[in-house]
């Protein structure tokens, strides 16, 4: 993609100064190679070994962006917290890339899942030159930063943002290691008409690239499997009162209500379904399953269902030992994407190892040849970047606890 061609409706500043801030560190690099040699064939007098010498630490930056304050900041700090296990662990390994030992640095920054504040981290750390991106959270936040990645040259890789646009726009620079909501979504509508056999479906989204993306989908598959859709409704992301929206869903006689957003908002919608007696079955989509969402619904939390995307940590070969890993060193349980975020940052760090460079330009084509089993499965890309063979989960709450019902793809 040229950088003249890169659209500038997003705000994403001056595209051209990341790719130089790359080429300078990458300059920068071959004139300390070079000294380092001129001080190697000095010490070789000496009868020294080179090998020893030239083996200097290469320090790899890793940056990641989520929301690290605000209403989904649980979720940004669970998803930081599984990217640095990562990095430890590399970093307890002596990993080499190339001749050198590799020493990886977490670079985070808050974008509080605003889209704006989300371009203006990318800029930034294209601006610095980081070696790869984990990130983003939101789908929102992650399409128009896609963008400026692209222009810098730089991978991308999505643990947790899985509005399927973002693989979908040709780039090179584009990874998910996550199902997208082409998949969790379809899947969900599918299973509401085929399966629960929903005769009436109601719809709510929270208006955001993630909640409305899924939503369409749900509501196209429960159509193209025949379904009955009686209400669509939506209210902002940072709505807390859904009562105009219950009572249309009510009027209607829903039997099944799919919510396309986050936890706590999807426990206050659960709560409010209560209050008003409707006993329409509660779905999630993504981001949904997880202890946020029982402790903010409460007793209202019980029977609720939600699909979310993976397999359950217990069922994995490496699922249990990620999950005492992560206990030990944060002191807390796994929320959401922890584990994604720990993959996505192996995917990044074997791809460099295998290619024995840190340099975009050299590792991305092993990026996309990467296979390897990671705690979610095994990771490995589409031509266009998305996870191959992702799975979904449906998952449901019977005693305040989230219990897996079923597992597809995969
Ligand atoms: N899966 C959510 C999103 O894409 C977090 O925004």
């Amino acid at each position: 993609m040229s950088l003249a061609a890169t659209p500038r409706t997003d705000g994403a500043c001056a595209l051209a100064a990341p790719r130089r801030a790359w080429r300078q560190r990458l300059a920068s690099g071959k004139l300390a190679a070079g000294l380092l040699i001129g001080a190697l064939a000095a010490v070789s007098t000496l009868g020294a070994s080179h090998s020893a010498l030239a083996a200097g630490p290469l320090d790899v930056r890793i940056g990641f962006v989520s929301p690290l304050s605000g209403d989904y900041a649980n979720y940004g700090r669970d998803l930081q917290n599984g990217v640095q296990l990562a990095l430890d662990e590399a970093n307890a390994q002596n990993l080499k890339i190339g001749e050198q030992t590799a020493h990886f640095e977490l670079v985070p920054i808050d974008d509080r899942s605003d889209p704006r504040l989300g371009v203006q981290a990318a800029a930034t750390l294209a601006n610095q030159g980081v070696n790869a991106v984990v990130g983003h959270f939101n789908s929102g936040s992650a399409i128009p930063a896609s963008r400026v990645y692209e222009s810098a040259g730089i991978p991308m890789i999505s643990p947790a943002a899985t509005n399927p646009v973002i693989t979908s726009q040709g780039f090179a620079n584009t990874f998910m290691v996550i199902a997208n909501d082409a998949q969790n979504a379809g899947i969900a509508g599918a299973w509401a008409v085929d399966v629960m056999k929903a005769k009436r479906v109601a719809i709510i989204d929270d208006r955001t690239a993630f909640g409305q993306g899924e939503a369409d989908v749900f509501e196209r598959a429960v159509r193209e499997h025949g379904g009955n859709v009686v209400a669509r409704e939506f209210a902002e992301s940072v709505a807390s009162d859904f009562g105009p929206q219950l009572a249309k869903i009510k009027a209607a006689d829903a039997d099944l209500l799919y919510f396309g957003g986050l936890a706590h908002q999807g426990a206050a919608l659960a709560k409010q379904m209560k209050t008003r007696s409707m006993n329409a079955q509660f779905v999630g989509g993504g981001g949904v399953a997880n202890t946020d969402f029982t402790q903010g619904a409460g007793a209202a939390a019980e029977g609720a269902m939600a699909w979310e995307y993976g397999r359950p940590l217990a069922q994995l070969p490496e699922g249990p030992r990620f999950e005492q890993a992560y206990k030990a060193r944060f002191g807390t349980d796994v929320l959401a994407y922890a584990p994604f975020g720990y993959d996505a940052a192996w995917a990044a760090i074997h791809a460099m190892v295998n290619a024995k460079s840190a340099n975009p330009e050299v590792y991305r084509s092993a990026l996309k040849a990467l296979a390897f089993d990671g705690v979610t499965g095994r990771i490995a890309f589409e031509p266009d970047g998305s996870r191959k063979n992702g799975a979904s989960t449906l998952w449901q709450v019977k005693k305040g606890m989230w219990v897996p019902v079923t597992t597809r793809g995969g």
